[in-house]
């Protein structure tokens, strides 16, 4: 018979995922379709074929999974993947016992990174970034969210920016841009917050969105760093340049970054650490999926967010890495599905669903992305696993086999 699709990945002995256009929230959140003896074929990139191996039309190419696990491509929907340097001389003052804020207050941190990055190159940052997001790649990572706001000024949040618009173009793994730069206020403007206030709603919010170097725009909303005040500004100015809204609310102190995000109806709020009644119930009433990172918990020493009182109250949950060189120096989205399990108690069905669609949904992207349905992008895992448990169960080794992106093998 003549070919009709372009690949076909056949004997999958288990094929795992969530189905759904948006986040799935609540106990809506556990529900995981299991298939058996399945294939799935690949048309033009599109998933054209979802069913028994035995019965899938003949194609060009074919895999073999010989009887391994099948899940959607990992989606990792918060990094700040682009950096200059890193900051292993701040991991001693961590151990005697600085804390994040006193580090960032004393000109470190954030800003000490800032320094880093607006002395790197675009190639630099490009090259860097680049063979980071390969190492992701080979863990399963098939679209990552990449955050600026380690430029904060004109010329190097545009820097950044163009770093990430460069790597996506570069593929395999697809990017989505968020404008960040209030992420601090840089030590320029330390005199004239107003300034710089005015700098990012007034110029910067504007041109990114113009141009398209972002999809969303994140305000790290913290005691210290920028006011509930001043967020809502910076997203009201987002939102009406048509940017979606992403905050960072509630990593260490409560103080409202939470209530805007749910009364502005953002698309995600992260971290969540200190989240209580109020706030979770702030954000189910918003729809804003709650991206949990808890490798930042376990680095900081922190507390893991109260993912499960979360779902209790009918939010999607989604769970990311939060990739950067201070609080989460890790990139490996595996390690965080085991924390989900661990630190965060979701249920491996819960957390398979926190790193495919509902990662999905918090960049804007559960449309073509983040399950295995007919019509969406062929972006599909090979786990050297038997089933799902045993994925977050082992831990500390890389389990996947095999990456499939927009149709094509690239592991
Ligand atoms: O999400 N909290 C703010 N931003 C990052 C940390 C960035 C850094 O320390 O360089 C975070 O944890
Ligand atoms: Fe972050």
């Amino acid at each position: 018979m003549k070919p009709v699709l372009s690949l076909l990945v056949t004997n999958i002995g288990l094929l795992a995922t969530p189905e759904g256009r948006h986040a799935r929230c609540g106990d809506a959140q556990a529900e995981i379709t299991l298939q058996h003896n399945a294939a799935m074929g690949v048309e033009d990139g599109n998933i054209a074929y979802i069913g028994p191996a035995a019965l899938a039309p003949p194609a060009e190419t074919v895999i073999d999974a010989k009887g391994r696990l099948a899940t959607p491509g990992l989606i990792d929907c918060h990094t700040h993947l682009v950096f200059g340097g890193w900051r292993q001389q701040e991991f001693l003052q961590k151990l005697a016992g600085g804390s994040y804020l006193d580090i960032l207050a004393a000109g470190g941190g954030i800003l000490s990174t800032t320094r880093a990055t607006r002395l790197a190159t675009e190639a630099d940052l490009i090259d860097k970034a680049e063979r980071l997001l390969a190492e992701m790649l080979t863990h399963g990572v098939t679209t990552c969210e990449a955050k600026s706001g380690y430029g904060l000024s004109f010329e190097h949040e545009c820097k950044q920016l163009r770093v990430v618009k460069a790597l996506n173009e570069k593929g395999p793994v697809e990017l989505v841009s968020t404008f960040m730069g209030a992420h601090a206020l840089p030590e320029e403007f330390v005199d004239d917050r107003e300034a710089y206030l005015a700098l990012l709603c007034d110029t910067l919010i504007p041109l990114v969105a113009q141009e398209g170097l972002a999809s969303f725009c994140d305000v790290f909303c913290e005691t210290g760093v920028f006011s509930p005040t001043e967020a809502r500004r910076l997203l009201v100015a987002a939102q009406a340049h048509g940017l979606g809204l992403k905050i960072h609310a509630d990593e260490i102190d409560p103080i409202g970054g939470s209530l805007l995000a749910g009364e502005l109806g953002a698309t995600s709020a992260e971290h969540l650490i200190a989240s209580g009644d109020e706030e979770i119930a702030a954000l189910a009433a918003g729809g804003v999926i709650g991206v949990l990172l808890p490798a930042t918990s376990l680095y900081l020493g922190k507390p893991y967010a109260p993912a499960r009182r979360m779902l209790a109250g009918g939010m999607a949950v989604a769970v990311a890495s939060d990739f950067n060189p201070g609080s989460s120096p890790s990139n490996n989205l595996q390690l965080c599905m085991n924390l989900a399990c661990l630190g965060l108690n979701l249920t491996p069905a819960e957390a398979l669903c926190a790193v495919t669609l509902n990662a999905a949904a918090a960049v804007g992207q559960a449309q073509r992305l983040g399950t295995l349905q007919i019509g969406k992008q062929a972006d599909l895992l090979l786990w050297d696993a038997p089933d799902l448990e045993y994925v977050f169960y082992r831990f500390g080794s890389n389990l996947v086999y095999s990456v499939i992106k927009n149709g094509r093998q690239v592991i």
